[in-house]
């Protein structure tokens, strides 16, 4: 049954933007847009914080929907309250404990878990607190339009991180991993192809640490699920993030050998490229470990793209282990990586260490990886030119008549063609490289048969 939200934005263009795209996360739940609050089976408040008295404005409204909500209880409906934006970021517990209609808190970097959120509230009648920091690029995760339910779609195996790396609050905040059993993924996998799903991507905090309940009885790894998953009739493509090099097992890469649907491109957060800091971080690997398993992927792939997280400025970090975070990202050439300056969390160990690194030095650092990370990121797309590539077409493109797709190692490509070719994949050979895209012409047999 079709549901409907309504979002109500206050602040920036930035929280505009990301109204639209929680708007587009929840659309594959089957969520349409409401024009009113009352309407709505689920309202997001989308808050922001940059001028005082938001977190009072955001109460008074909260008061109001509860009207609404205690209405449409009467009714025999229900209404789902959820608090997005840098109020919620700020005062999430608060504002559980004042408000307690609220089902959903959650901070502009968690974003991409609402459709799990809304999921586990209505699973479990609970309520649902996401702000912590990053736990994961959100970027990776939210769709970039709205054509939902699109061929691209998120189906979430494994909740929670068992690793402790010191600087992270996912341990705290998620709690201990746990991975859903094989037979749910799987109902839940054939759902989305029978709502027009081509390509998977299977999300967890620490994904490759799966250990689901097989239909046997044993425990099943992430290699072996994804060989199940690439058995169901209409998968094109799967993906899967973010991963930890330690649990990176055999049957893992393996899978990246012999499963044709499973895409060359892996997202593996190293952090540092120095043995010490890696210690320090927690992170139970050293950098030729990351090396080696970087090796090993690439015999078994050798185009597999490879992605990463990289920390800067971690306490303690000197400027010979930013040298060796530099020489590990020149020795692994990524087609891509994201970067961020090292933030105290409070709670997690590295936050009291001490030598905490000075802001403006984890500037300039940042600065220094930032550019070695792009150029790797421009020579990597740049390699891709003259090639022809599969292309699932994902939207329209900005200009009218094109259309903007991913190839197999996850970079945007923009060509032109016909609207009705959004959900397909089909060749399209690459013709122009540039920092965070390729351009290209579709190929015309494709096209003719299309
Ligand atoms: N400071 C900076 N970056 C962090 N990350 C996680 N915690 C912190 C922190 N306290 C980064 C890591 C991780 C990514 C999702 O966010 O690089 O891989
Ligand atoms: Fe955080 Fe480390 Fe777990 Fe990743 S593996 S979620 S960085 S504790």
């Amino acid at each position: 049954m079709a549901k409907k939200l309504f979002v109500r934005t206050y602040g920036c263009q930035m929280n505009v933007y990301d109204s639209a795209r929680m708007a587009d996360v929840l659309a594959p739940l089957g969520y349409a847009p409401a024009d009113t609050p009352e309407a709505a089976d689920m309202v997001i408040l989308n808050t922001c914080h940059i001028r005082e008295k938001a977190s009072e404005k955001t109460f008074s409204e909260l008061g109001r929907l509860n009207l609404l909500k205690q209405e449409r209880r009467a009714a025999g409906a229900d209404m789902t309250i959820a608090v997005a934006g840098c109020v919620a970021q700020a005062e999430g517990s608060e504002i559980l404990a004042r408000a307690p209609y609220v089902d959903i808190v959650v901070g502009p970097q968690s974003y991409h878990q609402l459709p799990e959120l809304v999921a586990r509230v209505a699973r479990a009648g609970g309520r649902a607190l996401a702000t912590d920091f990053p736990v994961e690029p959100k970027f990776d995760h939210l769709p970039e339009d709205g054509a939902a339910p699109g061929p691209q779609a998120f189906l979430s195996v494994q909740e929670g991180c068992d690793k402790f790396c010191t600087f992270c609050v996912v341990p705290y905040t998620r709690g201990a991993e746990y991975s859903r059993p094989v037979a749910a993924i799987v109902a839940e996998a054939e759902r989305l192809v029978r709502r027009g799903a081509i390509e998977i991507t299977l999300l967890g905090q620490n994904v490759n640490a799966f250990h689901g309940e097989g239909p046997d009885g044993t425990s099943w790894g992430l290699g072996r699920l994804i060989w199940r998953l690439a058995e169901i009739d209409g998968i094109e493509r799967l993906r899967y993030t973010t991963s930890h090099p330690a649990d990176l097992d055999d049957a893992l890469i393996e899978a990246h050998r012999d499963v044709p649907q499973l895409m060359p491109f892996l997202h593996l957060p190293v952090q540092s490229g120095s043995n010490r800091i890696l210690s320090a971080m927690n992170r139970r690997h050293t950098a030729i470990d990351y090396l080696n398993l970087i090796d090993r992927l690439r015999r078994a792939r050798p185009d597999i793209a490879l992605s990463s997280d990289f920390i800067v400025g971690f306490p303690g970090e000197t400027e010979a282990d930013v040298a060796a975070t530099l020489d590990l990202a020149e020795r692994v050439g990524f087609a891509q990586a994201y970067s961020f300056k090292y933030s105290p969390r409070p709670g997690t160990p590295a936050a009291s260490m001490e030598n905490q690194v000075r802001e403006d030095e984890k500037a300039t650092r940042l600065d220094r990886l930032h550019e070695v990370l792009e150029r790797q990121q421009l020579a990597f797309n740049r390699q891709s030119v003259g090639r022809t590539l599969d292309v699932l077409v994902e939207r329209p493109g900005r200009k009218p008549g094109q259309l903007i797709g991913r190839t197999p190692y996850l970079q945007a490509i923009h060509f032109d063609g016909p609207s009705r070719l959004i959900g397909r994949t089909l060749a399209v050979e690459v013709d122009s490289a540039y920092g965070i895209s390729l351009g290209g012409r579709a190929a015309l047999a494709a096209e003719a048969a299309a």
